[in-house]
C-alpha cells in the first residue's frame, strides 16, 4: 500500500512514468478533493498522485479545497507528502529552472480555511509549526537533487500569497525584507493542514520566473510557461529519486 503521495501543481497535473493502477474520488467531510486520487507505481514503487488544481488545471490557488485534499490523502493511509509547486524567485540564487526545498514559510494568504480544529463541537488543538516542513522528506528531495546534479537550493523561506494575481514590486520588496526567498500561491494552508493530521510534508518549489521587480520588465505568461517546461523536467527527476528514499 502506498504511504507516499505527490501533490502535483502547475505544470505537473500528471506524472510521467507513473504506471496508473486505479483512480478514486474520495468523499470527505470537507467536500470534494480537487480530483480523483491516482494510485500507481513509479519505478515499481507504489505512490499516490493528486493534481492540486484538478487534472485539467481549472482550480485556481485560492479555490483549491486544501482541507479535502489533505483529509483524503490521510484517509487512505498516506504518511508522507511531496508537494510540488511553481514559485517565483525572490533571492538572487533562486533563478528560473532551479529547485528550492524551503525550510520555512510566511503565510500572506487571507480567508482560506487553514485548520481542521475549528472549535466547537470539535476539539481545539494548537499544533507546533516551528519547523513547517518535515526534515526527512526535505532531505530525500535534497539528496535526490544532488545525485542528479540538479540546481537545488537546500534552504529558503516560502512566502505564500493569496493570488491569483502576481504580486506588486512593493509587495515582493516587503517579502524580501521579511526574509522570503521564494513566492508561491499554494504553500499555505496545505503545509499546516498536513501537520495537523500528522503527515510528513515537504515542498519541492520549482522556480518558473523571477518575482515582480526581480527580472527584466514585467512577468509574462510566456515566461512562466517556459519556466514551467524547464523546471518541471528537473522536478520529475528529483521526485523520482526522493520516492526511492522515502
Ligand atoms: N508569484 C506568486 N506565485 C507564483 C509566481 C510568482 O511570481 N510564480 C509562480 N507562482
Amino acid at each position: 500500500m502506498a504511504t507516499v503521495a505527490i501533490i502535483g501543481g502547475t505544470g505537473l497535473a500528471r506524472m510521467e512514468g507513473l504506471e496508473i493502477k486505479g483512480r478514486e474520488m474520495i468523499k470527505t467531510p470537507y467536500g470534494a478533493p480537487s480530483c480523483p486520487i491516482i494510485y500507481g507505481e513509479l519505478n515499481k514503487l507504489p505512490i499516490v498522485f493528486l493534481a492540486r488544481h484538478g487534472h485539467t488545471h481549472k482550480i485556481p490557488p485560492h479555490r483549491v479545497n486544501y482541507c479535502a485534499n489533505i483529509w483524503a490523502l490521510q484517509s487512505i493511509g498516506i504518511k508522507k507528502i511531496i508537494a510540488v509547486g511553481a514559485v517565483g524567485g525572490i533571492s538572487e540564487e533562486c533563478t528560473t529552472g532551479s529547485i528550492v526545498i524551503p525550510d520555512q514559510i510566511i503565510d500572506y494568504t487571507t480567508g482560506r480555511v487553514n485548520t481542521f480544529y475549528d472549535g466547537m463541537p470539535d476539539e481545539v488543538r494548537h499544533v507546533d509549526f516551528s519547523y513547517p516542513y518535515d526534515e526527512h522528506v526535505r532531505d530525500a528531495l535534497i539528496k535526490s537533487g544532488s545525485a542528479l546534479g540538479a540546481d537545488v537550493i537546500t534552504h529558503g523561506t516560502y512566502g505564500a500569497t493569496q493570488g491569483p494575481h502576481l504580486e506588486t514590486i512593493a509587495e515582493i520588496n516587503r517579502m524580501e525584507r521579511d526574509g522570503c526567498t521564494i513566492v508561491g500561491m499554494t504553500g499555505m494552508p496545505e503545509a499546516v493542514l498536513a501537520r495537523e493530521l500528522d503527515m510528513a510534508y515537504a515542498c519541492c518549489g520549482v522556480v518558473v520566473n523571477a518575482a515582480a521587480g526581480k527580472g527584466a520588465g514585467v512577468i509574462s505568461m510566456e515566461e512562466i510557461n517556459d519556466g514551467i517546461d524547464r523546471g518541471m523536467k528537473t522536478a520529475r527527476g528529483v521526485i523520482e529519486g526522493a520516492v526511492k528514499v522515502l
